[in-house]
């Protein structure tokens, strides 16, 4: 059977409010998204990942919905939505929106109307010393209630009870309603959070979990709160209504933990590879289980944590993007990744209270007043950097950007047989079917393994005379 389309796609994360404004309103909207296809196919992607464009009191930015089959008015209309689609698709570019099944926003009509479709505290006071995600406890009160639910994320975002199978039947309408629309695939948001312990049992203390958790969630355990055996059922019952779209899964797991959910699910993200230092070592050791998994999403940056180039550093952004684009398999490109945009400044008041707005500025299209994202005042500060974008990167053949288009041409044509190499310390080496990737992560020039022709380097000459130069990568063909 002819794999999937997704199998080896580069997927091209969008993050709506900050790509494209169209109407001068300072928020980017559906229209100026579909406006900027063109570009984003010279650019080479397979697909397109649109974080929440729900209606949304914006409590998470759209993380908190208040309707799962709407448009929020500020980006647009169905009809715009319907129009963005066809037009990806006339460019053989496919959609995949966010799905957010853990929480609603605390204003969607779901919470007053349906109260059994929210999990309570069975006490008058928390039911538990679960913690939020972004700090503080899990329970809040409902004042109009008086009674205590569950959040696993902000106070405006109750958590939705999945063993309730009315629920479950409007979170599968809502993927069918989307379906119908054309979309081709969905990222489901924080999946391990969907069942929680029903007897919401208290955790333990520990201090062992291997990703970055906030405040007091970094001191208690993750037994009862997130992870349960439910959910990979509760999973499996969403291929029904997605009807073949690729379904997939934001984990908060490290690697051991994904492992059940690709039972269910087409791809899962590889969160360990996101948070490994560039240290050669550290790499390998987020990458090499997880490709055994063969369905990871390879991702290394997003819009909740730091962007790349202040993660690895200006100095490193094009062999990270060499690495990310030569790893077999599926890859998320986080926008403005592709032209080096460092983490920016937040507005004043923050918009998002987790200190997650300097990871979301608005993508960056040219030198002129907003950058090209606006004619109006941007919804949030426009980053330190204004002469990386899109028009000048475009213009100068060696530009960051560049490269991202040379390595997704590539990309297609890399063999699928995976093995890493044993080289100089510094250096990341693996086989990739009759190519070799080589990525040297230090300031010094480095012994580099035996090499065929050089096809693709991050800068002139980076793999020559047997050294791969500092902060470089090359692909190269297998030595004959
Ligand atoms: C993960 C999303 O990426 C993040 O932005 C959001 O705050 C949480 N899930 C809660 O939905």
């Amino acid at each position: 059977m002819a794999d999937p389309w997704w199998r080896e796609a580069a997927v091209y994360q969008i993050y709506p409010r900050s790509f494209q404004d169209s109407d001068g309103d300072g928020v980017g909207d559906l229209r100026g998204i579909t406006d900027r296809l063109d570009h984003l196919a010279w650019l080479g992607v397979d697909a397109l990942w649109l974080s929440p464009i729900y209606p949304s009191p914006l409590a998470d930015l759209g993380y908190d919905v208040a309707d799962y089959t709407n448009v929020d008015p500020r980006l647009g209309t169905l009809d715009d939505f319907d129009e963005l689609v066809a037009a990806a698709h006339e460019r053989g570019l496919r959609v995949l929106l966010d799905f957010v099944p853990c929480h609603s926003s605390i204003e969607h009509p779901w919470f007053r109307e349906h109260p059994d479709w929210y999990i309570w505290s069975p006490v008058d006071g928390p039911a538990n010393n679960w913690p939020a995600s972004f700090g503080g406890p899990a329970w809040s009160l409902d004042v109009e209630s008086g009674r205590w639910y569950l959040h696993s994320f902000y106070p405006e975002q109750p958590d939705l009870n999945w063993r309730n199978p009315e629920l479950v039947a409007a979170m599968h309408d809502a993927l069918r309603f989307w379906r119908r629309r054309g979309v081709d695939g969905f990222r489901l948001d924080a999946i391990d959070r969907l069942f929680k312990d029903e007897r919401l049992r208290d955790e333990p203390s520990a201090t062992d979990f291997p990703l970055p958790l906030h405040g007091e969630a970094a001191q208690l355990g993750r037994l009862y709160h997130t992870h349960q055996p439910e959910t990979i059922d509760a999973l499996a019952a969403l291929r029904g209504p997605a009807d073949g779209a690729v379904l997939v899964g934001e984990v908060f797991q490290p690697t051991a933990g994904i492992v059940r959910y690709l039972d269910v699910l087409d791809l899962v993200f590889g969160f360990e590879l996101l948070f490994a230092p560039w240290q050669v070592t550290r790499l390998r050791a987020a990458i090499e289980p997880a490709e055994r998994l063969r369905r990871i999403a390879w991702v290394i940056s997003n819009h909740d944590f730091d962007r790349l180039a202040t993660r690895v550093g200006d100095e490193n952004v094009r062999a990270a993007a060499l690495l990310l684009l030569a790893l077999p398999g599926a890859a998320f490109v986080y926008q403005g990744d592709e032209l080096g945009l460092p983490n920016g400044p937040a507005a004043t008041p923050p918009w998002d209270r987790a200190g997650r707005d300097g990871m979301r500025n608005p993508m960056q299209w040219d030198g002129g007043h907003g950058a090209g994202f606006t004619t109006g005042e941007p919804w949030l500060p426009l980053g330190p950097t204004p002469e990386r974008n899109v028009a000048a990167e475009r213009d100068d053949p060696d530009s960051l950007l560049r490269l991202y288009r040379r390595l997704l041409e590539l990309r297609r044509g890399l063999g699928n047989a995976f093995r890493f190499l044993d080289t100089a310390p510094d250096v990341l080496a693996f086989e990739r079917g009759d190519h070799l990737v080589v990525v040297n992560t230090s300031a010094r020039p480095q012994l580099a393994p035996p090499a065929g022709e050089v096809v693709l380097e991050t800068h002139a000459g980076a793999l020559a005379a047997g050294e791969i130069a500092p902060h470089s990568g090359a692909i190269a063909r297998s030595p004959g």
